[in-house]
């Protein structure tokens, strides 16, 4: 545990508390008159040690108190090692392992879990099209085997304990259409054939939903959404359920150079203290957009877990904290064609035509030309994704402005 995360002394406290609290030192004062409230930014490639003997033990990542010992950069620094017990600590894990990206926590996930030659991964079939291209292109061509499957229907179950997979790979919210999984029932069957479940929990965050708590063993985010929440951070992190994955997350992060820069670690720790109030705005504004988007005559159908017609409504309502239903949605616009969705989005004026979500802005994109970029057409239409689908990614204005916005690009 290091000295900068004052939220670490205690347990008490709630999740909102521990995270405006994350990254900030605990210790009020030292021997030359104090130390900074926020932890300072470690750019320096190498670390210093009392004595060689010192710099020995430092190599095994702790001293011999057990506070965290740092050597070279690609082993770890302070700031990302801060930003990693914060996010260990909400999760509910044993330790976490922050990367550059959320594509690069994935890939050491994926490594931990021991999926090479030979193994066997059930997988949602509208996981992010970039993590199904990373299985295919590193895994699926030195042996391993890839099931894609709809792990929302209520024949996941079944799927998973007639394929008997090493590996269950999920998203807690599926992009773009938003179909929620169900995360007892996942894990439980999961651990029945000893399969570990890695759960990419980038779209509900710690806020809304501990994968952990649900029984699965690793969960991924890409912190360069919600946790950064400010488009200007590119991070990823692993949290582990169990110390032996946690070893094996740590060996392939140093060995692949995974690792987080610091001052990446730092926007993103700072992004962590405004996550619960970020959210909520994003959530609240995402319920009244879905319910003006559901009402406009030039909309086909709206993809929303807080509607009370989404089949996985009562679900997300047990399984999400503070009955809140996150951030992104998405709609078919009943032109079913490129070219609206194209004079669509070059209409707007406020919310931004771009490729990521989680931001602090509505961001609109258009999943076949960014997030499924790599599927084909049958593909797309096997995951449901429509030719006028566009996925919105809610931010925090006011929310009449996000439908104004809206209303006049969809005006005919
Ligand atoms: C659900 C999900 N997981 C992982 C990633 C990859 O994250 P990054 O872009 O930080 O590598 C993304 C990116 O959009 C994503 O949407």
């Amino acid at each position: 545990m290091s000295q900068h995360d004052a939220s670490q002394d205690q347990p008490q406290w709630d999740i909102e508390t521990m995270l405006v609290h994350s990254g900030r030192s605990k210790r009020s004062a030292n021997k030359s008159g104090g130390i900074p409230n926020i932890q300072p930014i470690h750019a320096s490639t190498t670390y210093l040690h009392e004595s060689i003997e010192d710099l020995d033990q430092a190599f095994n990542g702790t001293t011999v108190d057990g506070e965290p010992a740092f050597v070279y950069a690609r082993q770890g620094n302070p700031n990302a090692t801060g930003f990693e017990e914060s996010m260990a600590r909400v999760e509910k894990g044993v330790g976490a392992v922050a990367c550059g990206s959320g594509m690069a926590a994935i890939h050491i996930a994926l490594l931990a879990a021991g999926l090479t030659t030979g193994a066997k991964i059930v997988a949602s079939q509208d996981l992010y099209g970039q993590t199904i291209t990373l299985i295919r292109k590193l895994f699926t061509t030195i042996g391993a085997q890839l099931i894609l499957t709809d792990l929302s229907a209520p024949t996941a179950v079944d799927v998973i304990r007639d394929e008997e997979p090493d590996i269950v790979y999920v998203e807690t919210v599926s992009n773009p259409l938003v179909k929620v999984v169900n995360l007892d029932a996942i894990s439980a069957v999961a651990h029945e054939i000893d399969a570990i479940t890695i759960v990419d929990s980038t779209f509900s965050t710690p806020y809304l939903l501990r994968p952990i708590e649900h029984g699965c063993d690793l969960v991924v985010h890409s912190a360069t959404k919600y946790i950064g929440g400010h488009g200007d951070s590119t991070g990823g992190i692993v949290i582990s359920a169990t110390n032996v994955l946690l070893d094996q997350l740590r060996a392939y992060q140093s060995l692949t150079g995974a690792m987080l820069s610091p001052f990446e670690a730092h926007l993103l720790q700072r992004g962590l203290r405004t996550l619960p109030l970020r959210i909520e705005r994003q959530c609240q504004n995402a319920l009244q957009v879905a319910l003006f988007l559901q009402s406009h005559p030039a909309v086909e159908r709206v993809y929303y877990p807080g509607l009370v017609d989404h089949p996985q409504h009562e679900l997300i309502e047990q399984q999400s904290s503070h009955k809140l239903y996150g951030g992104l949605l998405a709609f078919d616009l009943k032109e079913q064609s490129r070219e609206a969705v194209f004079r669509f989005m070059n209409r707007l004026k406020l919310c931004i035509s771009a490729t990521s979500l989680g931001d602090v802005f509505t961001l609109v994109s258009y999943p076949p030309i960014a997030s499924h970029r790599n599927q084909n057409a049958v593909e797309l239409k096997d995951m449901g994704i429509n030719p006028g689908c566009i996925r919105v990614s809610v931010g925090i204005e006011q929310c009449d402005d996000i439908i104004r916005d809206l209303a006049q690009a969809l005006a005919e």
